[in-house]
């Protein structure tokens, strides 16, 4: 299991280059089994790959046969500035046209826990699994400048979740519930793909890629059978 790396020039670039990366993985997953299922990720660098996707990759894929999931949501309605299902469908999904049965949304308005039960039954019911486990085609993932990925923060209590796939996760330091992937579902995915810009990232992908802190969420997801892939701007890869 290793760790694949791209740099591209800046975030607009990056956002070109995933792309054409994602399209191409995507096509790859619906020509060898008719159908992909993709979970997207949340925060803010996405959108720029959701303008390359809408703008310039449109027909790239045979977007009715992908279905679409979230590795992680924040525990607001879907309507709200902070949802990362509101802001793909706003930038990605609207302008693509994917019908709503092709979308897999997060029942936000439960309770935490019950949100993140019902969505794990949504995904063991669709998703094809894998010795057992739902095996997602691609995951996209972003990292935060302290190293957490999906809602997997440090020092919370889904990074220790062995066995359960989507988890309520209280981060403290937001004061907040998240709901979100755990490492047994990330790490099973065929193809992860890290979207990393802005130099306020770059100390902990040093730090992820000199293997000197192998603690940091974003460090602890890596493709068990597929491939783990990291697309950097020159900001987030400076020290590398
Ligand atoms: C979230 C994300 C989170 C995000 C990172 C990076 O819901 O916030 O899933 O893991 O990917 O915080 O966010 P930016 O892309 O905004 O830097």
């Amino acid at each position: 299991m290793k760790r694949t790396l791209y740099k591209s020039q800046d975030k607009y670039d990056l956002a070109y280059d995933a792309a054409k990366l994602f399209t191409g993985l995507l096509d790859l997953s619906i020509q060898t089994k008719g159908h992909a299922y993709v979970a997207l990720s949340g925060g803010s660098t996405p959108k720029l790959l959701y303008h390359a996707l809408v703008e310039k990759y449109y027909d790239a894929v045979d977007w009715s046969k992908v279905d679409f999931f979230w590795s992680d949501e924040r525990t607001v309605p879907i309507e709200h500035a902070d949802s990362n299902m509101g802001m793909a469908i706003e930038h990605l999904l609207k302008p693509l046209d994917i019908d709503p049965s092709q979308l897999h949304l997060l029942e936000t308005e439960q309770p935490p826990a019950i949100a993140a039960e019902l969505y794990e039954k949504d995904i063991q019911n669709t998703v094809p699994l894998f010795k057992g486990i739902p095996l997602f085609d691609i995951i996209l993932l972003g990292m935060g400048d302290d190293g957490h990925t999906a809602s997997l923060f440090p020092q919370t209590r889904a990074l220790h979740e062995k066995h359960k796939l989507v988890v309520a996760n209280k981060v403290e330091k937001l004061n907040t519930w998240r709901l979100t992937f755990t490492f047994p579902l990330l790490n099973h995915a065929n193809q992860i793909i890290f979207l990393v810009s802005g130099e306020n990232k770059k100390q902990r992908v040093y730090e992820i890629f000199t293997q000197q802190n192998k603690m940091h969420p974003a460090a602890q997801v890596m493709s068990t059978y597929g491939q783990t892939i990291w697309l950097l701007d020159e900001d987030a890869a400076q020290l590398i």
